[in-house]
Order: C-alpha cells, then sequence, then structure tokens
C-alpha cells in the first residue's frame, strides 16, 4: 500500500540520492504500482518529478534517478483517493512549491481541513487526501514557525493513519517523519541515514535499522536522528538500534525471472528456517499455554494468511477437544461484541500491517481478550501490541501474492496445534512425536513436491490459459490449501476461481461444469477424505469435468485423474506443505503464459494498510 523512501546524505556522498531513492522504489515497488515520483532539494530549490505508470517506465520518461540533492523523497502508489494519475501522483507540494511530502495511508478528516485551508486561500492540484498535509505545513510555516515545528503541527492536526516524510527547500538537509499505524523505518548508513516503509529498500546501504512506533514524529539528517514521542517528549534512538539478518541478496531476484518464483523455490529453506527458529524460541511453548487456558480461541487474517488460519483451526479441532473459531479480519465487528476476559485471538499476517488484522486485534484487547500474533516480520505492528509475538522465518517477501509465507505460516500453526494438545494432554506420547516428526520434515516434503511438479504444472498451465473459470475442491484438511490455490490463480492469473468443500458441489457449482471444465481436487493423505472425494471425482467426471488431482503418491484415486500431479505421502497434518507449492506454480506459469507479471499483479498490493 504505498512504498515511501528518503534519503540524507552530504557533499561526500559515495552513493547518489538521485539512485538510491530510485532503486529504493523498484524494491518498494510491491506496495503500490499505479504511479510513482521523487522529490529533492536542490540548491535551494524543490524539484518534483512524478506521473502516472510504473517506476522503470516513469525513469525513462522522466530521469527519476537524475535528481541530485542532499535530500530526496520518493513514493509508489496504491490509489487509494483520486484515480491514478500525474496529477494524484506523489510528491505533494503546498502552494509555493518549497514544502514537498510523500504518505502512506489515509488521512480520515482531510475534507474538513481542506474546506478550511481553501476558504484561507490554499489552491489544491490534486484529488488525494494527502495534499492536504502539505498545505498544512505551508499554514503553520507561513505564520513564522520553524520548519519543525509547522511540520509537527501539521501532524497533530491529522487523523487516520500514516507513515509521512517531508521536505523543505528551505531546510536542505533535513527530512522530516511522522508515523501512525503505517509502517516506517530508519537505516543507519554511513555518512548517510535513510527512512523507508520496508527494510529491503535499506538493505544495501545499512542493516542498522530503527523501527518507527506509533505517534512518534522527528527528521533525519545525514549523521543525526532526532525523534520524539508526539506530546510526551523525546526517544532516545540507540535504545531502538537492531540490526536485520536479511542479506541484500535475500531480497532480490538471485537469478529467478520472478520474485515469486524464486519465492517460490526458497519454501524448502524457509521452513526450515522456521522450524530452527522456534526450536529455540520459548513462545511457542507459551503459546501453547496461554491457549490452553483460554474460555475461548479465535484465529483471525486476511488473504492467504487466513487460509494458515482455517489449518490451524480443522487442526485443533482433529487433535484436541477444542474449537477455534475462525473469521475473516474485516469482519471482526460480529466477533469482537462477544468477546469477553479469558478470550485469546491469534492474529495471523505476514507483514504484520494489515489494517483488517490490526483492527481485528485491536478491537479483541479493548474487549480483555489476549493477543498471540504471527508474524514475519520483527516488531511490526501487531507483533508489537500482542502479548506474545511469534515470528515465521520466510525472509523478504517481494512477490505480491504470498507464497512462502503461507506454508511458513501453516508450519508455525501447526506446531502449535500440536504443542496445544500436548499441553491439554490430549495426545499420547506417540502421537506427538509422530506429529513432531512429519513437521520437520516439512522442508524435505516441499522440496520433493516442487522438484516433482515443475514440468507437470508447466503442461496444466497450457491448458489453464485457455480456460475462464476453474474449480479447487477437497473436504477437511484439504480446504484451505484448495481455498489457497484458487486464491493464487485468481489474483496473479485473473482466471475465476473458486474453492468450495467437494461435498458443497452439488449444491450450485456443478451446473457450471461441462465437457473440459478444470476442476482441481486436493486430497489429503487421510483414507476417510479419499473415500469421499472419490464420489465427489466420478460426479465431476460424469458431466465432463477435466480434473486435476493434486494427491499423496500412494493415493488410491490416481486413475480418475486425467492429471496427476504427485506430491509426498506424508501425515495428513502437512498437507499445505506437500500440496501447496504445485498450485503456486500453476498460478505462476498460467499468469506468465498470459503474459501477465505475477509479482505485480493488477489492483493488488501486498501490504493493505487501510480498512
Ligand atoms: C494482501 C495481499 C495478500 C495477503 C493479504 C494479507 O491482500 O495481497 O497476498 O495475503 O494482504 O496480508 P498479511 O501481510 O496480513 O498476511
Amino acid at each position: 500500500m504505498c512504498g515511501i523512501i528518503g534519503v540524507c546524505s552530504g557533499p561526500e556522498k559515495k552513493f547518489s540520492t538521485g539512485e538510491i531513492v530510485y532503486k529504493g522504489l523498484l524494491r518498494l515497488e510491491y506496495r503500490g504500482y499505479d504511479s510513482a515520483g521523487v522529490a529533492s532539494v536542490e540548491e535551494g530549490t524543490l524539484r518534483v518529478l512524478k506521473g502516472k505508470g510504473k517506476i522503470a517506465e516513469l525513469e525513462k520518461k522522466l530521469g527519476l534517478s537524475k535528481v541530485k540533492g542532499s535530500v530526496v523523497i520518493g513514493h509508489t502508489r496504491w490509489a487509494t483517493h483520486g484515480a491514478p494519475s500525474d496529477v494524484n501522483a506523489h510528491p505533494h507540494t503546498d502552494c509555493t512549491g518549497r514544502i514537498a511530502i510523500v504518505h502512506n495511508g489515509i488521512i480520515e478528516n482531510y475534507r474538513e481541513l481542506k474546506e478550511e485551508l481553501v476558504r484561507k486561500g490554499h489552491v489544491f492540484k490534486s484529488e488525494t487526501d494527502t495534499e492536504v498535509v502539505a498545505h498544512l505545513i505551508e499554514e503553520f510555516y507561513r505564520s513564522g514557525d520553524k520548519p519543525y515545528e509547522a511540520f509537527k503541527k501539521a501532524i497533530s492536526m491529522i487523523k487516520g493513519s500514516f507513515a509521512i516524510l517531508a521536505v523543505f527547500a528551505d531546510a536542505p538537509s533535513m527530512i522530516f517523519f511522522a508515523k501512525k499505524d503505517s509502517p516506517l523505518v530508519i537505516g543507519l548508513g554511513d555518512g548517510m541515514n535513510l527512512v523507508a516503509s520496508d527494510i529491503p529498500a535499506l538493505l544495501e546501504y545499512t542493516r542498522r535499522v530503527i523501527t518507527l512506533r506509533d505517534g512518534w514524529v522527528g527528521f533525519i539528517t545525514k549523521d543525526n536522528v532526532f525523534i520524539e514521542e508526539l506530546g510526551k517528549g523525546p526517544v532516545n534512538p540507540a535504545d531502538y538500534v537492531r540490526v536485520v539478518e536479511w542479506s541484500l541478496e535475500s531480497a532480490s531476484k538471485g537469478g529467478y525471472q520472478h520474485f515469486m518464483l524464486k519465492e517460490i523455490h526458497e519454501q524448502p529453506r524457509a521452513l526450515l528456517d522456521t522450524l530452527y527458529g522456534l526450536r529455540s524460541d520459548p513462545a511457542l511453548k507459551e503459546a501453547a499455554e496461554i491457549l490452553a487456558e483460554a474460555r475461548r480461541i479465535f484465529i483471525t487474517a486476511a488473504g492467504t494468511s487466513y487460509h494458515a488460519g482455517l489449518h490451524f483451526a480443522l487442526t485443533v479441532a482433529r487433535i484436541t477437544g477444542v474449537l477455534v473459531t475462525p473469521f475473516i479480519a474485516s469482519e471482526y465487528e460480529s466477533y469482537s461484541r462477544v468477546v469477553r476476559e479469558g478470550d485469546v485471538l491469534i492474529a495471523v499476517s505476514q507483514s504484520g500491517e494489515t489494517m483488517d488484522t490490526l483492527k481485528a486485534a485491536r478491537a479483541f484487547k479493548e474487549r480483555g481478550a489476549r493477543l498471540i500474533a504471527v508474524s514475519n516480520i520483527i516488531d511490526s505492528a501487531i507483533p508489537r501490541e500482542s502479548d506474545l509475538p511469534l515470528y515465521t522465518r520466510a525472509g523478504p517477501e517481494i512477490g505480491v501474492a504470498a507464497t512462502k509465507t503461507f506454508t511458513t505460516q501453516t508450519l508455525l500453526l501447526s506446531l502449535l496445534a500440536v504443542e496445544l494438545a500436548a499441553t491439554r494432554g490430549d495426545l499420547l506420547k506417540s502421537e506427538y512425536e509422530e506429529y513432531v516428526g512429519e513437521l520437520a520434515k516439512s522442508s524435505e516434503y516441499a522440496s520433493k513436491s516442487l522438484a516433482w511438479n515443475e514440468g507437470v504444472a508447466k503442461k496444466v498451465s497450457e491448458m489453464l490459459r485457455l480456460k475462464h473459470s476453474i474449480y479447487y475442491l477437497s473436504r477437511g484438511i484439504g480446504l484451505p490449501t484448495a481455498m489457497e490455490g484458487a486464491l493464487k490463480i485468481k489474483e496473479i492469473a485473473y482466471l475465476h476461481a473458486e474453492a468450495y468443500p467437494a461435498g458443497e458441489s452439488k449444491h450450485g457449482p456443478i451446473a457450471l461444469v461441462e465437457e473440459g471444465f478444470p476442476v482441481v481436487f486436493v486430497v489429503p493423505r487421510d483414507q476417510y477424505y479419499e473415500k469421499l472425494i472419490l464420489g465427489n471425482i466420478q460426479e465431476m467426471k460424469a458431466r465432463g469435468a477435466w480434473v486435476v488431482g493434486v494427491a499423496p503418491e500412494d493415493t488410491s484415486l490416481r486413475d480418475l485423474f486425467d492429471v496427476f500431479i504427485k506430491v509426498p505421502a506424508s501425515s495428513w497434518i502437512t498437507t499445505p506443505i506437500t500440496h501447496t507449492p504445485p498450485l503456486q506454480l500453476l498460478a505462476y506459469y498460467t499468469s506468465t503464459l498470459k503474459g501477465y507479471d505475477p509479482d505485480k499483479p493488477r489492483n493488488l498490493a501486498k501490504t493493505v494498510t487501510v480498512e
């Protein structure tokens, strides 16, 4: 949801500030890519270059990377207020053209503020909510405040979510920042300082970062960082510096055509890292204890993370005597009403910043629930607000469509379910050991599943590129994986895809099935479900469906499939780990065969920081 970056550097600078911002924008492009722009302060004047289109196209047209100046800020947009256009692209400037700002988030009270500013004679150029901030700053600056005071006063008047950077032609060595509900990270470089929405934009220059907290404002210069909590006083930056382990390599394509393909193939490594990370972290056992004492357990998330949440609920139902209520984060109001002290919510979010999930978490906390967060980003908003954060260690995921973060989430949540069952005394020692042993083999299973299916996925994609609709059917523990398969192909190949419990398919969906209609069956390794699914496959085939079966190597159903996608014969509990990788490949190849860019699907953003 919009990416922002800024850099302050001195005259002796090692890197060109324009290039740093341009490259940073490319790394942040997954957050939004309908328009982009930069602002630089060069010899006392402010220069803004911006427009509609992808960053690389704008570079050719405008030369974004060529800007010089001791301070440069940049923005890549995912439109919320005002359609993607040259004029709505950030940075936005005040009436004098001497103050520029970039913003990620939503200014909720912009209408009131705008009316007031228009009355005072300000002229607005765009339809965005953001522009109001530039004019507000101008208003205070005009009445005699110094730049930082004017910036702070403007920030204290806006409501909503924001990560904002501002530069002044009259303050040529400073970038002002403010953060509430949208992520912002400072990078401490050598002879320069940076600030950006996300860590990958900083990695080429530094690993020393400060994750800003809500309510913090301040400024950076090339060798200084000043932070304060609005209305409360200064914060010592040194107390918040941490060194990130991610390498630059992990945030680049590394020889793959797309980030998504690289991230699909990184799953074995990501699963191993997550497993090792959890083994050395007492938080998993602590979380299981919290859950064992819970009055009721809820799990919430959005998009792909919701499917991981569903896997947790089904797993817990199967191995413990506890019912977990899963719900889609944006629907939280229907659930938070019933919450009372003693309840526990697990909020799953790879980014840790999804606004719907954050809001759900806050609503539950307000009503006395305890909060466990599952995220891939240390110190992001949801883990920070939780009572106990649990982390996957998938590394940076740049492709908009989640891949490795899903399988690592399901690994973590499966282990949590098993720990919960063990804590409650629901499992025999041998059962516990079997589940933990199977989950420990996740990396090996994902690796086999990928190696076996690259070629088949390409072949099936040749067929799917010609289709308009597809079903993903499964039962029981296979259902979240079927849902994830359908979501993936919908997101990046723009193919109408629906996932259904196979048993329900005869109550409606089957009406669409005719000769050649593609149906993917996700068959978990479970005799009970295999038997049921057998009937559903026959129903579909009888109507001419073209059946793709994703099933264990020892399945009894293989002769029924038109295409057999073979996955390792493991336990039912690892179904998302064995069965999802080929479904990701199917989506990937269908997308690229249709000529789309799977890393940047239209209308989608990786981190959705609006409700
Ligand atoms: C967006 C992304 C999805 C993602 C969802 C939840 O919709 O496009 O890929 O699954 O947000 O994101 P989170 O970071 O909370 O897991």
